[in-house]
Parts: C-alpha cells; structure tokens; sequence
C-alpha cells in the first residue's frame, strides 16, 4: 500500500491516506513549547516539561489509536452533515486528504462534499504558543453556511496526577471567557503562576468549555452533541474536565475562502501580579493581552512561518550533500538532522510511545543526542553538557535521568548505570571537535547541583574515567552496575517478583559481573579525553590517559575475547554472557561495534573477523539484530533481557541505535560496500516501499525493527525518540562520507561503496565554509589518496581550519587500498 511519498524541494512527507498503520506524527517547536501531532491531528502540547507542564490531554493506548488533539469539525448548517477535516475523530469519507509533515509544522488539508479546509499548525519561532491556520473554502457553485469548531481538551498540568487522582481532580478545574479567548486556570488560584489560552481570531457564535456539556451524555469526539445540534451550549467549566471549544459561523459565497486562526498557548504572570483586580480570582491579562493580539492577526502568521522556514534552512545548511543515492541525500540533508533536534529536546520523554510521564532526560540518552545535534546549534549543545555534567555526582556516576523543568537528578531512579558517565566525555568532545571551543573544560560545574561543590568540567571528564577505573571487576574488566548501555542486562539485579523494576532492584551485593562493553566504551572515551588533554597541555593526564586505555585494551585481548567475536560480559557468578558456550545468547551486536570502534583488534584481524561474524549471526534484510540466539525463557541471572519474547526488543530484535556502531566499525576496516548495506537496511526512506512492513513513519528512525524470531519482523517500534538518530547521522556523515570535524581539522577520510563514482558535499565548520568534492575512481576501494585545498595539494587527508568567513575548496581523490 502507498501512504504518501517525500517532496524533498519542500523538505516534506506528504501522507495521501489518513489510516496509515499506525498514527505518523510530528513534532511543533523547537525550544520551549513543544507539541506532538498526528497524521490525524491527534497529540497534545506541553511547555518544557511533559510531565510536568502538560497543557493538553492526550489518550495513550486508546481505542481507536490516537484520541485526543487539536481537533476542528465542519458542519453544513443547510443540511447538519458535519465532519472531521483532519478525518479523525468524526472519520467521515472524505474527497481528498493530504497531510504534509514538514519541518516543525503540519499541514492537514481535506475536502468533502466541496468544501476544502487546510489547517496548518506550528510554532512561531520564540514563542510559547502554537497557531493554527484554518483556511476553509468553499469550491461549490452556491453559497455555504458552514460553522466551525475548534477543540482541546485542557490536562491538569501534571500529567501523571491528571490521569489518576481523579477524586481531586474531578472538582479543581477552572476556566474564564472572555471575547474570543478561552483560559485554563486550573490551580491559578493557588500556588500555579501559569495558565492556558485557547483563542479565536473571529467573533465567536458561541463556546464550550465543560468536556460533558459539549460532548453530550455517553458521546465521544466523534460525535460532540454541540457539534451535530450547530450550537454551542457556552458552558463554563467547574471541575470535571475543562476544555476549549469556539464556534465560528462562516457564510461562504461560491469560490470564496475564508481564514480563520486559534492560538493556543501557555503564560506566566509575575507572583505579585497573578489577579487584575489583585484582591479577585481573575488572571490579570494585561500581559498576555498583546500576545494574543499578535497571533491572531494573519500577517505576523505568516511572517513567522517565513521564519521557521529560514530557521530550518540555516540549520540544514551545515552539512549538505548530494551523493548517487537519493535515500542518503534526503535522510542526510532533512530528516535525519530533524530528528536530531527532536531526540535533543526530547531525549525519551514524549512520543507516540513514550507517555512523557516516566522518564526525563537519559543521562546516556542526552548525551549521545548531542553528538547528532552540536553541529546545528553549538550554542545549546554547551548549555546542554553544563546541565548535564551538573547532574553528575562527585563519585564521578551519573544520576541516570533529570527532570528537564528542575534540572535535577530524578532520585527514583538514582545512578549505578555504569556506562552512564562515560558518554559525557563523547559528548563534550563532539562538542569541542565542532566548535574549537575549549573555554568549555574551564567551566566550573557542580555535581548533583550541589552548591560549593564546583569543579572545572575537565575535572567532570576526569572523574567519569576514574569512576570506571575504581570500579574494575575480577578480569580487570569494568563492572557493569545495574546496567550498561544495555539497560536489560540487569547482571547484578535478580528479580523473582513481578512487578519489580529490573533495574533498580540492585539486590546482589558487590555484585562482581562485567561488561566487555563498557571496556571498549572506555576506551574509545579515554582517547578521545587524552586527545582533549593534549589540546590543553596536559601531557602527564594525556599519558595517563593513554596507558589506562592500553590496559583496557589488554584486558579485553585477553579475557574478552571469545575466538570469533567479543564476549559480551560475565556474569554475577563469573559465568561468561555472549559466547558460543551459552545456550542462547551466543553473540551480541554492541561488544563487536563499541570495541571496534576502539580499535581493539584491527591489527590483529580479530576485529575483522567480528565483523564476518556479526554479518554471518546477526545480519539479516532489515538491519542488524542485538542477539542470536535470542532467549527463548527467562533467565534470572540475566535480568530484563529475557523478559522479552525473542525478536523483541532488547531480546534479539533489530536495534537500531546499535546499527551505525557496525557501521562505523565496517569503515574503520575500510569496508564501503558492508557499511553502505547495512546504511541502507535501516534507512527509514529507502525501507518507505515496506511501509505495510515497517508501519512507522518513513522519514524519522525507530529504536526497533522485529527481528528474525518474531512473528513480525521487519515491524519498526518506538519511533522518532531514540540514540539511532544521532548514531545514524555521525555514521553516514563522519565515517561513511567521512567528513569528520576533529579538534584540529577537517578530516576527509571516506569509505564509500565501490560501485560510488564519489559525492560532493557542502559543510559549515567554525564559521567557514568548505567546498568537498570526493573523486573515487571506477572499481576502485580504497582511501583519500590526494587531498587538494584551494588548488593546493596537502598531506594526509586533514583539512586545516580556515578562518571563519572563508570559503574552502577541497577535492579529495580516493587510491585503491594498498594490498600488504
Ligand atoms: C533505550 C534507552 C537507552 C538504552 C537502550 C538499550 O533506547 O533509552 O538508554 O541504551 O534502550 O537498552
Ligand atoms: C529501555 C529499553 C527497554 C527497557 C527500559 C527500562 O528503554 O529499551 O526495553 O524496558 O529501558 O528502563
């Protein structure tokens, strides 16, 4: 079945039927109001923090899929015949239907029985609020009376507490009407500064804002009583569940459009200033007055939409390419780079699949966000990594999430993920590889938030290597904790009981077990801390650095090794995980990436031979999977992994965050053509033909692809929020095209497939702009041989930093491999 196709000159996903597998969404916003859409106009709207700040409902799990939006209906007042534009939720046949998914905006356009509406729904850029752009127009050969309806249902902020503690909730709701605009006020009498606006830039013809009013007894969505009786009931909301709905009577003559526009959006008001008079309940509206004004006139709409465009298109400026595959120009040069912004700001919080309520921002997740994101906007990478490293405890562990509205560590959860601390040293050099900016490592950061307990971010660095340094298991091996980046290979958490969490049931003591993962996690972080040392001068910390990472490499070598590939850990027991001699649960794809991407093995062949292995044991037609055998019964000792039914999840499916390390690895052994295949398995625009397969949305990266052991391979989960983005981008862009930003140059080192005449490409790096045309001739392998900058040849195929301002034109020839 065909769902729609990508426009690329509008940077677009254009979905031709509404009932796509399952809802496609995208994300509004950019910085600090954020909404979540649908292909359906199902989502909702939160400032900063789902959880925390939720302003509107959204039904997880629901019947249908995907309840709860921002929903207008049409009606044909001659004939009461009414309808959804964006199908959902009244689901009426409609003529035609387009959804266009584009970069921070959706627009939904739709017809039926000859009236065509497209509303258009973003955030203007700056802004805590979101516009929608109705246009409705009348393509009859008569006069239409058509009323409208706008809809949204108000959550009462915390959504964990508006989806359960109904007993208080059920009474606290409060609204205020007044001209067009709907306020939530609910808690505004208390200790909340904030609150909620819905507008209306047209006189209205009446209003609702009492959920069960306008719906009607025992009514859903799909058929508001209000909506099919033409007129609103003006209900004022005491408790239960306050909404927002305006009814706009539209009288169009033949051919004629008419816009209408809803802004809703979320205020705060000083403390000494809540109420106008100061002794009522009233908001004061004096500040939110001129805002409201401004959104509801139609010039500065599109004037703000003329912004976001250009805000996208700097952004996507920083790296463009055109290479012979198109599936790669239009993941490098739009979607992928557009998720990245999406899993920045997001990190696992708020998605299709992720409710916004359990988790914050994933210490390892936010930091290996940033390594697909510091190129966009360096600015907020390094306000990231301080926020970060200030969650980060004087042990040098890390807390393993924080709430993004507090900035601080989620003590539910706590630390011990030991893996954790040692993705901030990838980040901050990603960061520093991108900017040049070392003034960051001088940065005096606390740990935990502390007050007085401020060290440099360098210290930061240091103590995330030490902390795995003085946790060293009985091989010499790191000590894996709860868990590493595996977070269900609980090894030291044996959970009998249902209904534990496997991760924080840390219940065996001095649990010894080890993971040959975070071994060549270490690794690889420990030479890219001893690189940033020697850009300080730093010489005893760089050798230091050094030596503890050779001996990091011995031990592996020599007990992490199992004659075909790496092991994966060893157990509470000293039991190895990962090896031909278990039962199941042979092979697991991240040691093999993660210690070849350390180098470990290179010289040797046995990286090499890990990589025929993972071809041979994990590879399929959709992408890599995680783990062969996949377990088929629980394994206590194992923890989460094998709750799982194999081919799900962490048990044996295609995980995608795991694929570019194999990727990355592939090029690191100069193998183009493998790494380019295994790109190309999990490309979500070339996998858009097996949409009826894959089910998520072509254009954004899921975390998961069933694997081979489950009776829906090849079906993506958990789309949009997920380490694959930014691991996908740093594979393609850095290794595969090899246009790679080091703290002192520009590396140009590509592997490409042999069948690839060569690519051009366009990068902007600390303000310059370089100019790379890559060469590879016919049937030919191999590496830069020739590096010419400006008409100048160079040794080696390091790009010096230009000045910024300057434009660079490097041509870059690739040489067959030597074949000693
Ligand atoms: C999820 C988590 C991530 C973890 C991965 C593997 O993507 O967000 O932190 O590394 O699963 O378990
Ligand atoms: C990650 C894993 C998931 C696991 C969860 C535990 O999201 O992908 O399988 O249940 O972490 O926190």
């Amino acid at each position: 079945m065909d769902y729609g196709y990508f426009d690329d000159d509008a940077k677009e996903y254009v979905i031709t039927r509404p009932d796509t597998p399952l809802p496609w969404i995208n994300y509004l916003g950019t910085e600090d109001y954020f909404g979540l859409i649908s292909n359906t106009a199902g989502g909702c709207s939160f400032y900063r923090d789902p959880r925390l700040r939720r302003l509107t409902r959204y039904r997880y799990n629901n019947v249908p899929f995907d309840v709860g939006g921002r929903y207008i209906y049409l009606r044909d007042d001659q004939d009461g015949d009414y309808w959804s534009p964006s199908w959902q939720p009244v689901r009426r046949p409609l003529e035609s239907y387009e959804c266009h998914q584009g970069l921070s905006y959706t627009t939904i356009k739709a017809a039926h029985n000859g009236i065509h509406a497209e509303t258009m729904y973003f955030v203007p850029p700056g802004e805590t609020l979101e516009v929608w752009r109705v246009q409705v127009r009348n393509d009859r050969d008569v006069r239409a009376d058509i009323s409208l309806f706008s809809s949204i249902e108000f959550c009462l902020w915390d959504a964990q507490d508006d989806a359960t503690n109904f007993q208080r909730n059920f009474s606290t709701g409060e609204v205020e009407v007044l001209d067009s605009v709907i306020y939530h006020k609910t808690e505004y009498r208390e200790r909340r500064n904030h609150f909620a606006y819905f507008a209306c830039s047209e006189l209205l013809a009446g209003f609702d804002t009492q959920r069960d009013t306008f719906l009607g007894p025992y009514r859903g969505w799909d058929a508001p009583e209000a909506v099919e009786r033409g007129e609103c009931f003006n209900s004022v909301a005491h408790g239960w569940a306050p909404i927002g709905s305006h009814h706009v009577r539209l009288s169009l003559e033949p051919h004629e459009t008419r816009q209408v526009i809803f802004v809703l959006g979320y205020a705060e008001n000083p403390l000494d200033a809540k109420f106008d008079p100061p002794q009522s309940e009233i908001i004061n509206k004096s500040l939110v007055q001129p805002v409201i004004e401004r959104w509801t006139d139609p010039s500065n709409v599109d004037a703000a939409l003329a912004v976001l465009r250009s805000t996208w298109d700097k952004y996507l400026s920083v790296l463009r390419v055109s290479t012979p595959d198109e599936d790669t120009n239009r993941m490098v040069n739009i979607w992928n780079p557009y998720q990245c912004m999406t899993t920045f700001n997001l990190s696992r919080s708020m998605s299709s699949f992720e409710s916004g309520i359990g988790r914050g921002m994933g210490f390892r997740d936010s930091s290996q966000d940033i390594l697909g994101f510091a190129s966009m906007i360096p600015s907020r990478a390094r306000q990231r990594l301080l926020d970060l490293a200030a969650t980060q405890l004087a042990t040098g562990g890390a807390n393993h999430q924080y709430q993004p509205l507090t900035k601080r560590g989620n003590a539910q959860i706590g630390s011990g993920f030991n893996d954790d601390p040692l993705w901030l040293i990838f980040a901050v050099s990603a960061y520093l590889k991108e900017t040049g900016d070392l003034g960051l490592l001088g940065e005096l950061v606390p740990y935990d938030n502390v007050e007085g307990s401020e060290t440099s971010l360098y210290e930061h660095l240091g103590r995330c290597v030490r902390y795995t340094l003085e946790r060293l298991g009985p091989h010499g091996l790191p000590l894996i904790g709860r868990a590493d980046w595996n977070d269900c290979l609980n090894l030291n958490c044996f959970s009998e009981n249902s209904g534990e969490s496997f991760q924080t049931t840390e219940n065996k003591e001095g649990g010894v077990a080890e993971s040959v993962f975070i071994a060549g996690q270490f690794v690889v972080a420990s030479r890219e801390l001893e690189q940033i040392a020697r850009a300080l001068a730093k010489l005893d910390d760089a050798t230091t650095l050094e030596s503890n990472a050779r001996r990091m490499v011995e031990a592996i070598e020599r007990d992490g090794w199992d004659g075909d590939w790496f092991l994966r850990a060893y157990d509470y027991f000293g039991k190895v995980v990962g090896s031909r001699s278990n039962e199941e649960g042979q092979i697991f794809a991240e040691p093999q990436g993660m210690c070849v991407m350390a180098g470990v093995g290179v010289m040797d062949g046995r990286a090499a031979r890990a990589m025929t292995s993972v071809r041979d044991l994990l590879g399929t037609e959709h992408g890599v999977m995680l783990v062969q055998p996949a377990f088929t019964r629980y394994h206590l000792e194992l923890g989460e992994i094998s709750t799982y039914p194999p081919g799900y999840k962490e048990n044996g499916s295609i995980f995608c965050h795991v694929n570019p390390w194999i990727m990355i690895g592939e090029t690191m052994l100069g193998h183009g053509d493998a790494a380019f295949e295994y790109y190309q398995r999990t490309n979500p625009s070339a996998r858009a033909v097996i949409s009826d397969v894959h089910r998520c949305e072509p254009y954004v990266y899921a975390q998961t692809i069933a694997g081979r052991d489950a009776p829906s391979f090849g079906e993506a989960k958990n789309s949009w929020l997920t380490g694959s983005a930014s691991w996908h981008f740093v594979a393609i862009s850095q290794w595969i095209l090899g246009i790679r930003p080091e703290l002192n140059g520009l590396r140009i080192d590509p592997v490409l497939p042999e069948s690839w005449p060569g690519f051009s490409a366009t990068r902007q790096w600390r303000g310059a702009t370089y100019e790379i045309v890559v060469r590879q001739p016919l049937g030919v392998t191999g590496r830069v041989g020739r590096l010419v900058v400006d008409g100048k040849p160079v040794e080696g195929n390091l790009v010096p930093e230009a000045p910024a301002g300057s434009v660079v034109r490097v041509e870059a020839e690739v040489e067959p491999a030597s074949s000693d």
